[in-house]
């Protein structure tokens, strides 16, 4: 059997417990690879891991390998492979008396945890590691953390995938076919309520969703804000925040990643810009992405973005780059 080592920081959040078991089921990473999974949590709730331990340890798959729990990032992230960041503060909870209502609230919050795990993993993971940040507001954790990190030759990814299910679902409803039959979605931009769910270049089976479903008055004024605003509305109905969805597009990205994408169609992960569609460089943006055979993850070039996109996305980078202000003693 392959081994794999993955880090998980929030090991003893709400996501983490959709997430962990899918992690050393082999649906993950393969059924032939062994997975060592090092927990990292703050010390007012690591001994809580124990049990999660004791769970893990109940499932009895055969991919699992060693399980650590940790308050030590150093200690998580040695030698990791993949690392994914979902330890943060989420929305709709109450700290120092004020409720958490706007990702701009958790930059300050949830940003200064992201400087010490990028010098970390730079330093001590695996030099191709890659790196999920689930953790709000992820895109500009990911800066924080990537700069940190200092380490061009590991991947930082924030996730998006969350939104591209939501936005699928939605469009194949609305059209009455199976989610399978929509695919090329790319969630342009912040993962916020100014993300871009592409309408025009997604396509059901094979056409422009847009041209699919024939109402442009549902996609503007309906399918746009529904997706933009479905981490809220979660919220507001469950009263916590998006957990077994969020692991499941953990799940889907890091699948993404690993595996050659299916020809024609593309999966979307926020990644540093290179400049691709006239996003400034380093900036962690929402894009279209290929995994090519031999295993290098690439924006894809040449998708025809109308007016309507374009003003759309100038929205959503400019809210990047007022975020990217906003913490900019933290990537100098
Ligand atoms: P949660 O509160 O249930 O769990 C978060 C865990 O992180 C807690 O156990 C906490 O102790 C831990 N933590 C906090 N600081 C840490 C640190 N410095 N190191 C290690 N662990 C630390 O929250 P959750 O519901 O699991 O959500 C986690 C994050 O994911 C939130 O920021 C949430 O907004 C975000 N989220 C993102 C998406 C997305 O699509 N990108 C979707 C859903 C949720
Ligand atoms: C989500 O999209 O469900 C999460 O990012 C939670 C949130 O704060 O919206």
């Amino acid at each position: 059997m392959k081994e794999i080592n993955v880090a998980l920081t929030g090991g003893a959040g709400q996501i983490a417990y959709s997430l962990l078991p899918r992690l050393i089921s082999g649906e993950t990473f393969g059924t032939d690879t062994k997975v060592n999974l090092r927990l990292i949590e703050i010390p007012q709730v690591v001994d809580k891991l124990k049990g999660t331990i004791m769970e893990l340890i109940d499932c009895g798959f055969k991919q699992t390998g060693s399980l650590l729990a940790t308050t030590d990032i150093k200690e998580g992230v040695q030698d990791a492979h993949w690392i994914l960041l979902v330890g943060s503060i989420p929305r709709g909870i109450v700290v120092d008396g004020k409720k958490i209502e706007e990702r701009s609230d958790l930059l300050r919050i949830n940003g200064g945890i992201f400087t010490g795990q990028g010098e970390a993993i730079g330093e001590l993971a695996q030099e191709d590691a890659k790196i999920l940040v689930v953790g709000n507001p992820a895109n500009t954790n990911a800066l924080i953390g990537r700069t940190k990190s200092n380490n061009p030759t590991q991947s930082w990814f924030a996730m998006t995938a969350l939104d591209a299910n939501r936005a699928k679902a939605q469009l194949a409803e609305k059209a009455g076919v199976d989610i399978a039959s929509v695919t090329n979605m790319t969630i342009w931009g912040n993962h916020s309520p100014t993300m871009y769910p592409d309408p025009y270049n997604a396509k059901i089976d094979g056409v422009s969703a847009v041209e699919a479903i024939n109402d442009l008055d549902w996609i503007e004024n309906e399918y746009l804000p529904l997706v933009q605003q479905r981490g809220k509305a979660v919220i507001d109905a469950r009263g916590a925040s998006s957990a077994a969805s969020a692991a499941n597009a953990a799940i889907d990205t890091v699948k993404a990643v690993d595996s050659q994408t299916t020809e024609g169609d593309w999966f979307s992960a926020a990644v540093p810009s290179d400049g691709s569609y006239g996003i400034p460089e380093g900036l962690i943006f929402g894009f279209p992405l290929r995994t090519s055979d031999q295993g290098s993850v690439e924006i894809v070039q040449g998708i025809e973005l109308n007016d309507f996109a374009k003003s759309k996305i100038k929205v959503t980078t400019e809210e990047l780059l007022s975020e990217k202000e906003a913490v900019k003693d933290l990537v100098d």
